[in-house]
């Protein structure tokens, strides 16, 4: 194969590239962040990132472009990671070619996935797990600990030795390690220990990470590997330090957990798939593992009669039906303003929903503060949430319970209508199928409903 060197202009902020120095990056703005790099690129159409589409024209040579037809599709090129959940959230396994960002608080479970997900990856190629937050004495550790040494995941060679672990940050040693272990997979753990000497003097600057991952990136898309990049983020740290990788990889998951044991693996963005999956886990001895039934998980079970101010509502979390129940409060207003206080639902639709029942059903709520909870604490983003939400408030604040086994899904428009929703016949089966007995839901896409033979009372609104 043909190689030549030449340099080009990359920023050091974005990782874009000009045939020539600017002051000025026109891609994201910065000044002075235009370094000239030697690349040694590889000539040849249909190679490397040439069709690989997102690396560029590393080569330095002239442009070309490909007839459509004439280019593979990328079909079978996903890698399954072994861990459904985390192939779920990607849309369907680890995209070769792709990098994938792993963010989360520390101590959330980060490394511990991916060591999992290093065991049980189903390729027969050699994985490389890069740390520069732990020894490698610390690894072996957790993978005993998890069993992952007894394990063997199909097809593959033996486990131990098809890992390499390397303990360090520095991307030339990196970098020369990956081109002689020649992995399919890379774990970097974590994207704030990388540092190089070309990315100015101090180490651990956003310049830094930003400069190094670029580089890990433009590896695995040109070698026909995938890369996860752990990055801590804290609640402070969200803007400054990794949000600045989002743009350059592919894939950015974020890991967060509840009050309880549960774990949720949320897309942020997926260029290979969609990002309303979420992925559950729960962090036990043996590592994490994923939630059997999670219908039942935000589902809190009582007897007899319901309090006032809680509702069931169904709602879809990817391809997932969930039971949760939405719980309000509203008390008189502390302020002059009345204030909602929402974190598991946005406050901008817990403010429009209540709008709704002031207008069309007279309920005073502009002088109520209002309290909004999901229990079990998962973040619930479906519209298919509003009318639960809007008899949640109402019930809160007339005092007024609902009847217990009563199931609600619909979507609530400013106009006071209840909108039909996706999949209404499967959240009906769902609720069904835990014992629930009465349904509220959209006389819209009820046709769809009809042949569910039960005891369970559907009681569709009009519009
Ligand atoms: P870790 O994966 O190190 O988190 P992160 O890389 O995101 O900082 O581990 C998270 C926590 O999980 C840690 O406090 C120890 C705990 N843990 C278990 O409870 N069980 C286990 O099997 C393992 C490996 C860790
Ligand atoms: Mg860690």
């Amino acid at each position: 194969m043909k190689k030549q060197k030449s340099f080009i202009y990359r920023c050091s902020a974005c990782g874009h590239e000009e045939p020539k120095w600017l002051g000025r990056c026109p891609e994201c703005g910065e000044w002075n962040t235009l370094i000239e790099t030697a690349v040694t690129g590889r000539g040849g159409p249909g190679q490397g990132a040439s069709h690989g589409g997102a690396g560029g024209n590393r080569s330095g040579g002239i442009p070309q472009s490909f007839p459509l037809s004439s280019i593979d599709p990328e079909e079978g090129s996903r890698i399954n990671s072994g861990i459904p959940e985390l192939d779920r959230v990607l849309g369907g396994g680890i995209m070769k070619r792709s990098a994938i960002l792993v963010g989360g608080e520390p101590g959330i479970g980060k490394s511990t996935l991916l060591l999992q997900a290093a065991a049980a990856a189903e390729t027969k190629g050699r994985i490389l797990y890069i740390s520069g937050e732990e020894s490698a004495g610390q690894i072996r550790m957790r993978a005993d600990r998890l069993g992952l040494l007894e394990k063997s995941a199909k097809g593959s060679g033996s486990l131990g030795e098809r890992i390499e672990i390397c303990c360090s940050g520095r991307l030339e040693d990196i970098t020369a390690l990956l081109e002689s272990v020649k992995p399919v997979l890379i774990m970097v753990d974590s994207a704030q220990t990388l540092f190089t000497a070309e990315a100015g003097m101090v180490p651990g600057t956003v310049n830094q990470m930003k400069y190094c991952s670029f580089e890990l990136i433009s590896w695995v898309k040109e070698h026909d590997a995938a890369l996860f990049l752990v990055a801590h983020v804290t609640k402070e740290g969200i803007i400054s330090g990794p949000k600045t990788l989002e743009h350059m990889v592919d894939t950015v998951l974020y890991f967060e957990q509840n009050e309880g044991d549960s774990r949720f693996l949320r897309a942020a963005k997926n260029r290979f798939g969609s990002v309303d999956e979420i992925g559950i886990f729960t962090m036990g001895e043996k590592g994490l593992s994923a939630v059997e039934d999670t219908s039942l998980l935000f589902l809190v079970r009582r007897e007899g009669d319901l309090p006032a101010g809680v509702a069931t509502a169904a709602v879809l979390e990817g391809s997932r039906t969930l039971l949760v129940e939405i719980q309000a409060l509203t008390v008189p207003a502390k302020g002059a303003m009345s204030r909602v206080f929402s974190d598991r639902i946005d406050s901008a639709r817990v403010s429009r929903v209540a709008a709704a029942l002031e207008k069309h059903l007279g309920l005073r709520l502009s002088d109520q503060d209002l309290y909004v909870n999901v229990a079990g604490g998962i973040r619930i983003n479906e519209v298919g949430v509003e009318l639960a939400l809007g008899c949640a408030i109402y019930s809160a604040r007339t005092g007024l319970p609902l009847p217990a086994g009563l199931v609600i899904a619909g979507e609530l428009s400013l106009t006071g209508e209840i909108r039909p929703v996706r999949r209404l016949a499967g959240r009906i089966k769902t609720a069904r199928g835990l014992g629930f007995d009465r349904f509220i839901g959209p006389e819209e896409g009820a046709e769809a409903v009809k042949d569910i033979k039960s005891a369970v009372r559907l009681i569709f609104v009009a519009k």
